[in-house]
């Protein structure tokens, strides 16, 4: 029977079957010091990576987290986990492993919708290998018109980042919070915003063109550490590129 999986079913299977696909295929073994996503996708991973090591088959895994969610999960899991700075992490991780919001043909990325992109790129770029979950609703063939991308910026430097970034053709908005009055505070002290393009730009270009604006602690595009990227699709399969 043809199966027709959910996308929240899509991500607990994606999530699943990289661990499992990465053990099995020895790109993840015991003593690695991998990093750890945030958001929907990511979390059936860090479950997955928890049973295995509860299981066994890991040992001595030291984990880097790139948000309060994903510390709080690691915590609850037992995984155990280590600021970059640590000298168990030495400020480099043999692996990072996380959700995207859309991926381009170049496998280029925007991250960041969980507002969690400043430590989920520190992470990524500080890893020998990316590897990146995802459903295939993200998979797309342009990024920056349709899902927006998230900037954190330092909150005094609102209006003047603001005016920097529509010099670079982006339409900005504040992101709000929910059951909390006014902005999104990352878990950095910081704001968000969230950009548009009318038309698609060079995401490469501009993930550095955006970082020179004072003021801008980092953008949600990932375009230089060119992940693996797994994707589950309806159907009840994984596709691996
Ligand atoms: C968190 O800030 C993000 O970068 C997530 O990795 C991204 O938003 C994907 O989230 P979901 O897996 O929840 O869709």
């Amino acid at each position: 029977m043809t199966k027709n999986l959910t996308q929240s079913e899509q991500k607990a299977l994606v999530g699943k079957y990289a661990v499992d696909q990465l053990i099995e295929q020895k790109r993840i073994f015991s003593g690695m010091k991998i990093g750890l996503g945030t958001g929907s996708t990511a979390m059936p991973a860090v479950e997955r990576l928890a049973e295995r090591i509860k299981d066994g088959t890991l040992k001595d895994i030291c984990a880097v987290a790139t948000s309060f969610q994903t510390t709080i999960a690691c915590e609850n899991l037992g995984i155990p986990v280590f600021s970059m700075n640590a000298k168990e992490i030495g400020g480099h991780l043999d692996l990072a492993i996380d959700g995207a919001d859309e991926i381009n043909p170049k496998k280029q990325l925007i991250k960041g919708g969980g507002a969690a992109l400043l430590l989920e790129k520190i992470v990524a770029y500080n890893a020998d290998s990316f590897v990146i979950v995802a459903d295939q609703s993200k998979d797309v063939a342009s990024i920056g018109t349709v899902f927006a991308l998230p900037v954190e910026i330092i909150a005094e430097a609102r209006v003047p980042v603001i005016k920097a970034l529509e010099q670079l053709g982006a339409t900005c908005t504040l992101r709000q919070g929910v059951k909390k009055a006014g902005p999104v505070i990352t878990d950095n002290g910081n704001l968000i915003l969230d950009l548009l393009w009318k038309s698609a730009p060079d995401a490469a270009q501009m993930e550095a063109e955006i970082n020179k604006i004072v003021g801008v602690v980092e953008n949600g595009f990932f375009c230089k550490n060119i992940p693996t990227v797994f994707v589950a699709h309806a159907d009840g399969t994984v596709t691996e590129r």
